[in-house]
């Protein structure tokens, strides 16, 4: 495959399992169009046009000729300029790694995380909160998260990957999703008695089989394992990074009971707490590790030779699922 074909391969993933559906992706994109229309023309020049058939700003060729082969990548949770110079090393000791490919984004496609949080809004709506409340609780959360995003030194593993002439690209919402489609059909699909039979479920899945051996499997946040669990849904999986607190009231109303969730932060287990919803954290680099599995699998099955590394860790399914 070339880096280009990889590229492709991975929004196709992403909107297969997005959230929002094939419409919803196609509405987000028509969206984004109309931005580019209404700008003044000194201002469209700056204009990402990638985002016309891309959907997720933190999905991006970060360095290299997207013609170039690939034959072998090596692909993990987070990659900084240690882990560029990592790939560098192992080619100089006989290695033959074409492209790395990082889970969470640097560069522009860090820079721009905030965007994807839009999608936020639809999954909200699909777990019944009204598209107007959603809406108006993650705004404000998408501007903290872009002016707190801001500051970050962006471009710092991008520029070692240039530095040293490596082809580098990172696929963040794609896996995200892929990871929450999984999730969802296991755990959204059926009703469960209570907590703790969704922990045991859980508990079974070969990733986390293994992050419990790690000592960073699942924890429950709040609630018990006693608790009935209600309606289970996997609400923090996906949509660039953790939501706005208030959501908890509002899914509380709608009649969310417990929420699986990859990481989450005390503040809004606080507000979790306040309004009876019990949070499940399964786990960060785990959970990321499940979308990341589904699409590195595919690549193997086009002859695409994979290293893990950096967190990842690595279960390979065969076409159906374990
Ligand atoms: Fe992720
Ligand atoms: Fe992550």
């Amino acid at each position: 495959m070339t880096i280009a074909e990889i590229y492709e391969l991975a929004i196709k993933m992403g909107v297969d399992a997005d959230p929002r559906g094939k419409k919803g992706v196609d509405k987000y994109l028509a969206r984004q169009k109309k931005v580019y229309l209404d700008l003044p023309k000194s201002k469209k020049e700056d204009f990402d046009l990638e985002s016309f058939k891309n959907p997720y700003s933190d999905t991006r060729i970060l360095f290299g000729d997207p013609k170039t082969k690939v034959e072998k990548v090596m692909a993990g949770i987070d990659f900084d300029a240690g882990e560029v110079v990592l790939a560098d090393r192992l080619n100089q000791k006989g290695e033959a790694i074409d492209l790395i490919i990082a889970h969470h984004p640097a560069g522009g496609a860090l820079a721009s995380l905030h965007e994807v949080m839009d999608m936020q809004v639809d999954l909200m709506v699909r777990y019944g909160v009204p598209v107007n409340v959603a809406e108006g609780v993650l705004s404000e959360r998408i501007s903290e998260v872009q002016r707190k995003i801001g500051p970050a030194n962006h471009y710092r593993s991008v520029d070692a990957a240039r530095l040293l002439g490596f082809p580098f690209m990172c696929i963040h919402t794609v896996w995200d999703n892929m990871g929450w489609n999984f999730m969802a059909e296991i755990f959204e699909k059926k009703e469960h008695e209570t907590v703790g039979d969704v922990l045991d479920i859980l508990r079974g899945i070969p990733e986390y089989k293994q992050a419990i051996k790690f000592k960073a499997g699942p924890m429950l946040f709040t609630g018990s394992e006693k608790h009935r669990a209600g309606k289970v849904v996997v609400a923090e999986f996906t949509g660039g990074t953790e939501g706005a607190k208030e959501i908890y009231e509002k899914l509380s109303h709608a009649g969310v009971g417990t929420i699986i969730s990859m990481h989450t932060s005390d503040e809004h287990r606080e507000e979790a707490k306040k309004h009876h919803i019990n949070i499940i954290v399964a786990g960060h680099m785990v959970s990321d590790s499940i979308g990341a599995n589904l699409f590195l699998d595919e690549l193997e099955r086009r002859g695409v030779a994979v290293i893990p590394a950096s967190g990842l860790i690595r279960v390979k399914r065969g076409k159906g699922r374990n």
